[in-house]
């Protein structure tokens, strides 16, 4: 059965880093709505961080797991939420989302990306043990994937504030 649009979800997407938790959060409060960060509720079904169930299972495991977690979140309605930087590779995950909720991809340049990496290096298993080369190839490759079929928001431009009422002002 069609979820009214109104009423559909809001997902965002993006890679690691570029603020989907942060950016989702400000939203939930900007439409009273409830915030859900899928890695959160993968990590809490493990009780262990990503970069543990990669080590510890492995990433498929983490990846049939974000699955089933983020069909799950896809089916409820008026949520807003974030997705980990790889869901979207899961053509499934693509399709569920698409179908179901609004989707927006946060949007940001690799030069404005490249300065977090060290914030971020230490929690994300996809970036640990690669060039600065390999890191960049797989943003530019996750970003052809990203951004097609999506609303795209500037992030380089915008505060966490202004990219959360970009994204509540192109609901109306
Ligand atoms: C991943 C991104 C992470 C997390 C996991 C894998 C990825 O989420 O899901 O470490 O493959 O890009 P964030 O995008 O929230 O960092």
């Amino acid at each position: 059965q069609d979820i009214p649009l109104r009423q559909k979800s809001i997902v965002l997407i993006g890679f690691m880093g570029v603020g989907k938790t942060t950016i989702g959060k400000e939203i939930a409060k900007k439409l009273f709505r409830d915030f859900i960060d899928a890695d959160q509720e993968i990590e809490a079904t493990f009780g262990l961080p990503a970069s543990e169930i990669f080590q510890t299972y492995g990433e498929h495991v983490f990846r049939q797991k974000e699955k089933e977690i983020i069909q799950g979140l896809c089916n409820q309605k008026l949520k807003i939420i974030s997705l980990g930087g790889g869901a979207f590779l899961q053509e499934d995950i693509r399709k569920m989302c698409l179908d179901k909720c609004i989707v927006f991809y946060l949007d940001l340049s690799w030069e404005s990306w490249q300065d977090r990496i060290s914030l971020l290096i230490d929690s994300r298993p996809v970036l640990q043990g690669k060039s600065l080369d390999e890191i960049k190839a797989l943003f530019e490759e996750r970003k052809s994937i990203y951004q097609d079929h999506h609303s795209t928001v500037p992030t380089d431009q915008l505060m966490i504030d202004e990219a959360a009422s970009y994204i509540v002002d192109s609901l109306k």
